[in-house]
């Protein structure tokens, strides 16, 4: 945890911490449980139907340090009582400014510019020299447009970008400012030059990117992805990458991070990010609190503030 996150926890509670800081398997994470009534975790830690059954009676509450919450079995959860919290909107504005550094990052050919440059391979400016694609007066499709869908239609406002969106309920005029709500995903697909994906990752939006998807797409759209990797079909978009159908893709997320598909780094036409959406001193620290707040509450008797059970 960052170092005022811990500072806290240690000052007001008795922690166990992961003093190796990796990633505990189910066995160790239900093992390093014993004898504690909260864990604060991350995304990372997985929280399946069968480890929420197995998990010390003592254990009454589960702070995720995230505001995806895929990774705990909340049904599961609500049926043994167990209370579960995550961290919703202090990391709506770090999630879209990383949206919005993977647009520009993928259209700009930004990590490409950084490689040549860095290889010495920089040799003389030229007129066609790598040329990208061009933002403004572009169309941007927002798939899922809540908190974080909206900031990021707010910055790409900026870059007059034009926002269409999907959503399960289109938004009020006030919160749409102009954008144009299509209610079949494959009305906004059509039109969006520009995909970023900012939906929650659920059974429903599970491989929503795939090939069929993609082809919706008008040539040379370029695709974002920050929210997670298991939203999109990754040999679908390698291909479409490879084949030209796609300019390029700007991805913070990857199914089974860290272990991403190795072809995704062999393409020139992709911007890579180490999933760094919500990683600002600021947020994490935010995050943190934010956990903090939900588990002092749980224990002082109190509703958590952002309970999902
Ligand atoms: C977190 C995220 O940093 O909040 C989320 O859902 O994806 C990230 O911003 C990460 O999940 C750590 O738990």
């Amino acid at each position: 945890m960052p170092p005022n996150v811990e500072a806290r926890v240690t000052r007001d509670y008795r922690a166990t911490t992961n003093p190796q800081d990796r990633i505990y398997s189910s066995e160790e994470l239900i093992a390093a449980a014993a004898g504690h009534e909260a864990i604060f975790c991350c995304s990372s830690e997985k929280f399946s139907a069968d480890v929420i059954k197995r998990l010390p009676e003592s254990v009454a509450i589960v702070a995720t340090l995230s505001v995806g919450f895929e990774h705990i079995d909340v049904d599961a959860a609500r049926e043994r009582g167990l209370v579960v919290t995550n961290t919703p909107e202090v990391l709506t504005d770090a999630t879209a400014d990383v949206t919005m550094l993977c647009l520009l990052g993928a259209a700009r050919r930004g990590a490409e510019g950084d490689r040549l440059v860095r290889a010495g391979g920089w040799v003389g400016w030229h007129t066609t020299m790598m040329l990208g694609t061009h933002v403004s007066g572009k169309r941007l499709g927002i798939y899922g447009m809540g908190r974080i869908g909206r900031a990021v239609a707010q910055r790409a406002r900026g870059f007059d970008m034009e926002i269409h969106y999907h959503n399960r309920s289109r938004l009020s005029a006030e919160l749409e400012h102009g954008g144009v709500y299509h209610a079949r995903v494959e009305d906004l697909l059509a039109v969006s030059e520009f995909l970023s994906i900012n939906a929650p990752s659920t059974a429903q939006t599970l491989k929503f990117l795939n090939a069929e998807r993609i082809a919706r797409l008008p040539d040379g759209a370029v695709v974002v992805n920050t929210a997670r990797g298991n939203m999109v079909d990754d040999e679908a978009l390698i291909a479409a990458l490879r084949s030209g159908k796609l300019a390029a893709a700007g991805l913070d997320v990857f199914d089974g991070e860290p272990n991403l598909n190795p072809q995704y780094r062999e393409l020139d036409n992709t911007f890579l990010l180490p999933h760094l959406g919500s990683a600002t001193v600021e947020t994490r620290d935010a995050m943190g609190f934010c956990c903090l707040d939900n588990l002092d509450a749980y224990f002082a008797g109190q509703a958590c503030p952002n309970a999902l059970t």
